[in-house]
């Protein structure tokens, strides 16, 4: 079997930690059951392309026990656990990812996955779908279907299909409402928190917590950051979101007036130069900067290193710049997913819910080979089934609607 990962001596620990990440995602494991049984992905080879976290590791051992063989590359060069990749490798997933790898080792990966001729495949990011496209047309005309994972590879392949270049047909599983809602706002919210906390052991009240851009990222992590005492100022561009943060009690300005009050900086935008040389010229010494975006473009690192005379790792994951009046600035996770770098991505509960909805998108497209070619959103009923299934393994019931309610909710002659 082919594979390159760090170490494989480091399975044993990886597995537990898979096994940990199985406990705490039930909708995840009951597919894998039904899975388990009716085989739905027999004869069917996946090429993903996503974090290789312990929660991915449950994803591709549900999709393996649905009878598919699984080609995994990671979706970022710095967000692999080592441990997990290697216990991978023994289930008999080919995984192609280490932690820390360079930008030609992380598309060495990719293509590796490419190459293996999938039929179904799944993205975080669209660097899977992007390669496809430009370096392996003829592989790609032959995918009977993929998906994507998150907010900016949905935007790539909305693109990709406006521009008329789509090769096959997407799911976009981010905007299922039992992903967004949960993963980007509850998940990123967790978990950057997490990532900021354990680069920097930092206190967070009474600080100036700056947030840019109030999406379903941004706003998870400003209600995380106010629920810990922080003070937060939220940027944005697009004016309703700016007016929701206000009437959310946040204070909202322009990036060039919070850079010269902020404490902590996390961009959550899926834009690139959002934080720019201007902005570090007029931050505070001490200033941290955090990315909680998809690609490492928010905060302008090369701008960084331009005005910046020295610079060193003082911590892990935290690294020091020094510019020319003495000022430093704290740069963590080299301005990738602090969440996932820093830390362990999101907690498993949340991902459960995410890749449950990969899971049955990917058995949807091959029960469905033969989808006109664009970008889709996940049927309603996954969506629903998700959300049914996680609140039942919650023990959570709801109400049903009477028929007299259906009936009403129908109609348009009753009035007062
Ligand atoms: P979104 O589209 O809901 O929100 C993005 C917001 O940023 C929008 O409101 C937009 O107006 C605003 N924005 C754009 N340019 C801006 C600028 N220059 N200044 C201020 N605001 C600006 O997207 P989302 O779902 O919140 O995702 C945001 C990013 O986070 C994406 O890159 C997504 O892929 C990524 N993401 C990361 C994780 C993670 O684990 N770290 C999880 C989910 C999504
Ligand atoms: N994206 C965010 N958190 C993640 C996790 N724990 N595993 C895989 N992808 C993620």
């Amino acid at each position: 079997m082919e594979y390159k990962v760090k170490d494989l001596g480091l399975a044993p620990k990886g597995k537990m930690q898979i096994e940990w990440a199985e406990k705490h995602m039930p909708v995840l494991m009951s597919i894998r059951k039904r899975f388990s049984k009716e085989k739905p992905l027999r004869n069917v080879r996946i090429g993903a392309v996503l974090h290789v976290t312990k929660e991915t590791a449950v994803l591709v051992k549900t999709l393996k026990e649905g009878g598919a063989e699984v080609y995994l590359a990671a979706s970022n060069p710095l967000s692999t656990q080592d441990d997990v990749a290697a216990a991978l490798v023994e289930e008999g997933i080919h995984v192609y990812a280490w932690r820390g790898q360079s930008s030609e080792e992380y598309y060495w990966c990719i293509r590796r996955v490419a190459e293996a001729e999938p039929n179904i495949v799944v993205d975080d990011g669209g660097d899977l779908h992007v390669t496809l496209h430009t370096e392996y047309v003829d592989i790609a005309r032959k995918i009977v279907g993929g998906t994507e994972e998150t907010t900016t590879g949905v935007i790539r392949l909305k693109a990709l299909e406006r521009e008329g270049k789509l090769l096959y047909p997407v799911i976009a599983v981010n905007d299922a409402y039992t992903k967004f809602l949960f993963d980007n706002r509850y998940g990123t919210g967790q978990s950057t928190v997490d990532g900021i906390l354990r680069a920097t052991n930092i206190l967070i009240a009474g600080k100036r917590v700056v947030v840019a851009g109030y999406g379903w990222v941004g706003r998870g992590i400003a209600i995380r950051m106010r629920g810990m005492g922080a003070r937060v100022i939220v940027t944005e561009v697009d004016p309703i979101r700016a007016l929701e943060a206000v009437m959310d009690g946040f204070e909202v300005m322009p990036m060039s007036e919070a850079a010269k009050i902020g404490d902590i900086f996390i961009t959550a935008t899926g834009n690139k130069d959002v934080i720019t040389k201007k902005h570090f010229e007029l931050m505070k010494n001490g200033a941290i900067l955090a990315n909680a975006g998809h690609f490492n473009v928010e905060i302008s690192v090369r701008d960084l290193e331009e005005i910046s005379i020295a610079k060193r790792e003082i911590r892990p994951y935290v690294t020091e710049y020094t510019l020319p009046n003495g000022k430093k600035l704290y740069l963590l996770a080299e301005g990738r997913l602090v969440n996932l770098v820093a830390a362990e991505g999101h907690p498993s509960e949340v991902m459960d819910m995410s890749f449950a909805n990969q899971a049955l998108s990917i058995e949807y497209m091959a029960k469905n080979p033969r989808l006109p070619v664009k970008v889709y959103r996940v049927p309603r009923e996954i969506d629903e089934t998700v959300a049914r299934l996680k609140l039942e393994s919650m023990n959570i019931k709801i109400d049903e609607l009477t028929p007299e309610q259906k009936k009403y909710l129908e109609s348009w002659s009753l009035g007062t």
